[in-house]
């Protein structure tokens, strides 16, 4: 009998495909899907408050075009978490179905009525169900260089981690490597990865100089001698965003050490195929 890899499915901005991301209804499905811990992208609020979304803008993920008009392109950093709170960040994902899984029938027509009204979710929201549910977390922080959240940004999430005492559930990433050593600096004991969209020369070197645990590469960035090489002096390796089975299979032949997937569902039925 083979065994099942050790491989952590990381369920990207929760599961992703069957509920509306960065949600708690996301995060809901990819702990029942039996994901080992959800990935969720995290930003600032006008009045300084830790949110999670992922684009640096409300209209994609939420109703806010139509309830505020006159405040295009609506970043969410010109909106206070009370302004926030009367968006809708769940219908979008009825009307575009972007993977598709209302039109395939993985979505049943009864469960769709439960995401409209689904609401922004702090980062403290996040934290506890995740401790809760006694999971783990990957927080993503998101890049703030430019707008006057940059300089609090990491001391916002470290708060937030530290009052809710989940040092040990959270890892934190980002692809800006500054964030990275400032935590290393303030919490050492905290997780850390180091998020690449360009291949480093010298993936080790970066993990040196910013103290992180993993190397976070995008899918094509992950062939298996890097991958191999990073793993061999005691790295991590977490790659994203993998959704085909096929490429799937790849990397855990390369032996990475986790899976960012919009289908942790998917994840799930490879990494259990493994054990037969
Ligand atoms: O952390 C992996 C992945 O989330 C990075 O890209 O753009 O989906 O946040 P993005
Ligand atoms: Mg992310």
């Amino acid at each position: 009998m083979s065994t099942r890899p050790r491989i952590l499915n990381i369920a990207h901005r929760g599961a992703r495909s069957l509920a509306p991301e960065n949600t708690l209804a996301a995060a809901r499905k990819a702990f029942h899907i039996g994901a080992d811990l959800w990935e969720c992208d995290v930003t600032l609020t006008s009045d300084g408050v830790p949110v999670i979304l992922h684009d640096d803008n409300l209209k994609r993920t939420s109703n806010a075009a139509s309830v505020y008009p006159n405040r295009k392109p609506w970043k969410v950093q010109s909106f206070s978490l009370e302004e926030l709170k009367r968006l809708d960040f769940g219908s979008w994902f009825i009307t575009t179905d972007p993977f598709k899984q209302i039109k395939l029938g993985n979505i049943q027509p009864d469960e769709l009525q439960k995401f409209v009204g689904e609401p922004i979710l702090t980062l403290e929201e996040a934290l506890s169900f995740t401790r809760e549910n006694d999971w783990q977390i990957n927080v993503e922080i998101k890049d703030l260089q430019g707008t006057p959240g940059d300089a609090t940004v990491v001391e916002k999430v470290l708060a937030c981690v530290q009052n809710l005492q989940m040092e040990e559930r959270v890892w934190l990433s980002s692809f800006n490597h500054l964030y990275i050593s400032k935590i290393k600096k303030l919490v050492p004991a905290i997780r850390t990865g180091a998020l690449v969209e360009w291949l480093d020369l010298n993936p080790l070197a970066r993990l040196h100089q910013t103290g992180a645990q993993s190397y976070n590469p995008g899918i094509r960035l992950a062939n298996p001698r890097v991958v191999r090489s990073i793993r061999e002096q005691g790295f991590d390796v977490f790659v994203w965003t993998v959704n085909k089975e096929a490429s799937m299979r790849k990397l855990i032949k390369a032996g990475v050490s986790g899976i960012f997937t919009d289908f942790p569902q998917v994840l799930k039925s490879v990494l259990d195929s493994y054990s037969h």
